[in-house]
C-alpha cells in the first residue's frame, strides 16, 4: 500500500469519507429511497421467517455488534442480543432455529469467530458474515456474506474498518426494517441524512489541530475513563480500547449511567473523562452526569453537538447535528484522532503496538 502520510493509523482515519461514500454508493438508491442487499437474493425466505438476532464479535467487532443490537431492535422490531465470540463459544447455549446470527469479522479469520459460527451453523440457523475480507474463512462459512469495502486495513488499530461496520448495520436495518416491519417514514429520514454523512465525516477531519493540542495536553495521564450512554455505549468502550492499543494508557468505556455505580470512585479532582454527550435522546439525562462530575472537579473532554450552550469549559469537540443513529459515526472519529495523537505524543509505534496482532 502506498503510504501518503506519516503513520498508516492517520491515513486510515482520513480514508474513512471514501469509505462510507463507496459504501453508501453500493447499498443506497437514492431514486427510489431504498438500501438493498444483494446479497440477501437467494435467502429472502429464510430472511422473513427471522424471529430473532445474535450479534458476535471480538475486540473492535463486538463494539460493533452492540452498536447492531441497538439499531436493529430500533429498525427491525426484532428481539436482539449481544455476545463476545468466545463466550458464546465455551458455554452451552440453546438456539431457537429462527435466529439470524450476524457475526462481525474485520479479517474474517479470528479464531473464536470461525469456531462460533461453526458452533451456530449447527443449528441450521441463518449465518450472516460481515467482514472486510470477502474470501476469508468467515465469508465462505456464511449463508450471506457482506463486504465491509474499507480496502485493506493495514494499521493494528481498526479504524476504517469499525466505522464501515456501523455504517453496513444501519443500512441493512433500515433494509430489513423495510422488508416487512418498520413503515418507510423512519428509513427516509434516514437515507436522507446519508447522503450528507461524507461531508460531515470530513468536517470532523477538521477538528485534527483541536484534537492534536487536547492529547498533548494529557500526554502523561495513567488513566482515564470514557463515557457514552445508548448509541455512545460502544462508542465509549471502542473509545477505551483505542486509547488502550495505541497508547498503552488505561482508558476504560462505560455506559454514562452504569459508571455511577461503582467506578465514579475513581473520581477526584482533575481525574481524566471522555464524555459523548451529542444532541440525542439521552442527552438531559447525560446533562445531568456531566454537571455532577464538574462538581467533583474531574478533567473534562466533551463531545457535543455544534451549536450546544450548555457547557462552557475548554476542551469541547463538537459534532455537525446528525440522527441519533449516525452521530456515532460522526464521534468515533474524534476518538481515533485523540488515540492516533496521545500515542503520537507518547512516542509508541501506533501501527504496530506490543503484544497484538491483526487478529488471533
Ligand atoms: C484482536 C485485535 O486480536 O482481534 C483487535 O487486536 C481486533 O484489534 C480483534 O479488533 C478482532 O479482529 P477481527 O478481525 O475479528 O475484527
Amino acid at each position: 500500500m502506498k503510504k501518503e502520510k506519516e503513520h498508516l493509523m492517520l491515513q486510515e482515519i482520513l480514508e474513512q469519507e471514501r469509505v462510507i461514500r463507496d459504501i453508501v454508493k453500493k447499498y443506497v438508491d437514492f431514486n427510489s429511497g431504498i438500501t438493498y442487499f444483494e446479497e440477501f437474493k437467494h435467502k429472502l425466505r429464510e430472511l422473513r421467517k427471522v424471529d430473532r438476532v445474535t450479534f458476535l464479535g471480538c475486540g473492535t467487532s463486538y463494539h460493533a455488534a452492540i452498536y447492531g443490537n441497538y439499531i436493529f431492535e430500533e429498525f427491525v422490531d426484532l428481539p436482539c442480543e449481544v455476545e463476545f465470540a468466545d463466550e458464546f463459544l465455551r458455554r452451552k447455549t440453546v438456539i431457537e432455529t429462527e435466529t439470524m446470527f450476524i457475526f462481525f469479522s474485520q479479517s474474517g479469520e479470528t479464531t473464536d469467530i470461525i469456531s462460533a459460527a461453526k458452533k451456530a451453523k449447527e443449528s441450521k440457523c441463518l449465518i450472516v458474515g460481515i467482514t472486510n475480507n470477502i474470501n476469508s474463512t468467515l465469508a465462505h462459512l456464511a449463508d450471506v456474506a457482506i463486504n465491509t469495502l474499507a480496502g485493506k486495513e493495514d494499521a493494528l488499530a481498526a479504524t476504517k474498518t469499525f466505522s464501515s461496520q456501523l455504517i453496513i448495520l444501519a443500512l441493512l436495518a433500515v433494509y430489513i426494517g423495510g422488508l416487512n416491519r418498520k413503515p418507510p417514514t423512519i428509513s427516509k429520514r434516514a437515507i436522507e441524512e446519508i447522503k450528507v454523512l461524507p461531508e460531515k465525516i470530513k468536517n470532523i477531519f477538521s477538528l485534527q489541530e483541536n484534537i492534536k493540542k487536547i492529547a498533548e495536553k494529557y500526554k502523561y495521564i495513567e488513566q482515564l475513563a470514557v463515557l457514552g450512554e445508548k448509541y455512545h455505549f460502544p462508542i465509549a468502550l471502542e473509545g477505551g480500547l483505542k486509547i488502550k492499543e495505541t497508547s498503552y494508557t488505561h482508558a476504560e468505556g462505560f455506559s454514562a449511567h452504569e459508571f455511577l455505580h461503582g467506578p465514579k470512585a475513581l473520581i477526584e479532582k482533575n481525574f481524566p473523562v471522555i464524555f459523548f454527550a451529542p444532541n440525542d435522546s439521552v442527552y438531559q439525562e447525560n446533562k445531568k452526569i456531566i454537571k455532577d462530575l464538574q462538581e467533583k472537579e474531574a478533567s473534562l473532554i466533551l463531545i457535543a453537538t455544534k451549536g450546544n450552550k450548555d457547557f462552557k469549559f475548554k476542551d469541547i469537540l463538537y459534532i455537525p447535528e446528525s440522527l441519533e443513529i449516525f452521530n456515532p459515526i460522526l464521534s468515533v472519529i474524534i476518538l481515533q484522532f485523540f488515540a492516533y495523537f496521545l500515542a503520537l505524543e507518547k512516542r509508541m509505534d501506533m501501527d504496530k503496538p506490543r503484544n497484538l496482532s491483526k487478529f488471533i
